[in-house]
């Protein structure tokens, strides 16, 4: 099944990227739990080793399962080609350097998710890469931080946890004036609600940890490249034997030749495994958890004892109609954050959830909570977390698919606390 099939996005989340010729009928691809494939003569071994086969060497370089999800995942992001990783974060440092040298400079929203956040502003900044952070939805700051060391506009679709939604089809424009590549973090939207290569977007990452898997029991990433991208242009002198050897889809080269087999970013074939088993129910999924969401918002908006409620789904937030545009009216996903009076009555309220799982992580089929001032931000100072727009006071909630009468109920014993 091709991208270009008549089917809709729900049938070919089951059936899209299948390739069954070696599964003996199986309908999910088996766990090929080997490090190694043994090969019937030395010159086929030599030929796959020199590219011309697409049978595999070694686990830490392709395996069966691995491709299985990569086909899948390229399809239902209408790409051309995915390379999956064993992490999101993963996904995201391959992408960034394979795309970066050192002295180069990237351009991204200041809207990120913590890690990604750490890597782009501490870890790149030791090796000599610039990261120009802008507010991500701020096209003309975006454009005022590019400059002839600038390698590509980087994005979160939503925002984690600063819940802004930036423009993708303008930014890609933007980018595409200056003969820049456009790389979205698609995790939080997923293509159940956004396709930003539809949009012009270049690269799409995903941690598959969160709502493509949705069961919360594996950890992967993805690099989905929309091979509509012309590399030959003068920003990308180095990126010449890829596009020799793999054309539009020479960054998915790069990454996978120079950076995933050598820093052994793997993923896991048993991971792969379940996040496939996962994707087969991400639409019906992803319609529960935004319209779990939307409900919940609202609930806490009428809480007298809330401050404020941050969900793009609120017709009153300032990413609304831009979200409405680039989701196609199909929702606003499935996190939100909200303010209580301070970090004690945000304390109080945690600790009184009953059904709501206390825990780092988001895009579980289960509802989840976290403080992340004192979590995930605990070690950043006031000036970064300001910026941020990580309060105190501020509750994230990844809202997940169970009876919404029971998860409001369970908010409201919690609210009696605070
Ligand atoms: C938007 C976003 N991108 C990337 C990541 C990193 O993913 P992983 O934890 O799979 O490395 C996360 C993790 O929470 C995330 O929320």
């Amino acid at each position: 099944m091709s991208p270009t099939d008549p089917y809709r996005f729900e049938t070919r989340v089951i059936h899209a990227g299948q390739v069954a010729e070696d599964w003996q009928g199986a309908t999910l691809p088996p766990v090929f739990q080997t490090a190694a494939h043994r090969h019937a003569t030395a010159e086929n071994l030599s030929q796959t080793f020199a590219g011309q086969t697409t049978d595999h060497i070694y686990m830490r370089l392709t395996n069966p399962t691995n491709r299985a999800l990569e086909g899948k995942l390229a399809a239902l992001e209408s790409g051309q080609g995915a390379v999956v990783t064993g992490s999101g974060m993963a996904a995201i440092t391959n992408t960034c350097l394979a795309l970066l040298r050192s002295g180069d400079e990237f351009v991204s929203g200041n809207s990120l998710f913590m890690s990604t956040y750490v890597l782009f502003t501490n870890v790149f900044a030791k090796y000599g890469i610039t990261a120009r952070l802008v507010e991500s939805t701020d096209l003309a700051a975006m454009e005022r931080a590019i400059n002839d060391q600038t390698r590509f506009v980087y994005l979160e679709t939503i925002g984690n946890p600063k819940m802004d939604v930036p423009d993708l089809a303008a930014a890609a424009d933007l980018a595409h004036r200056y003969d820049l590549p456009l790389v979205v973090d698609n995790t939080l939207a997923t293509p159940y609600l956004c396709r930003p290569l539809e949009l012009g977007a270049d690269v799409v990452i995903h941690s598959t940890t969160k709502y493509l898997s949705g069961h919360g029991a594996a950890s992967g990433g993805a690099i989905i490249d929309g091979g509509h991208f012309d590399w030959s242009r003068s920003r990308f002198p180095d990126f010449a034997p890829f596009i020799d050897r793999k054309g539009r889809l020479a960054l998915l080269d790069k990454v996978w030749r120079e950076h995933h087999i050598n820093f052994g970013t793997t993923a896991a074939p048993w991971h792969s495994f379940l996040t496939v088993l996962g994707l087969d129910t991400l639409a019906l999924r992803l319609e529960r958890h935004v319209s779990n969401a939307r409900e919940v918002a609202r609930f806490l908006a009428a809480e007298p004892r809330v401050r404020w409620v941050n969900y793009p789904g609120l017709e009153d937030h300032p990413s609304h109609e831009v979200a409405r545009r680039m989701f196609n009216g199909r929702g606003f996903g499935g996190l939100l954050t909200f303010g209580l009076e301070d970090q004690a009555a945000a304390f109080r309220f945690i600790d009184r959830l009953k059904l709501v799982l206390h825990l780092a992580n988001l895009g579980d089929c289960k509802t989840l909570v976290i403080h992340p001032y004192s979590t995930q931000y605990v070690s950043f100072d006031e000036a970064t977390r300001a910026q941020l727009s990580i309060t105190p006071d501020l509750v994230r909630l990844s809202v997940g698919i169970e009876a919404v009468e029971d998860i409001c109920a369970d908010l409201a014993q919690a609210f009696e606390s605070v």
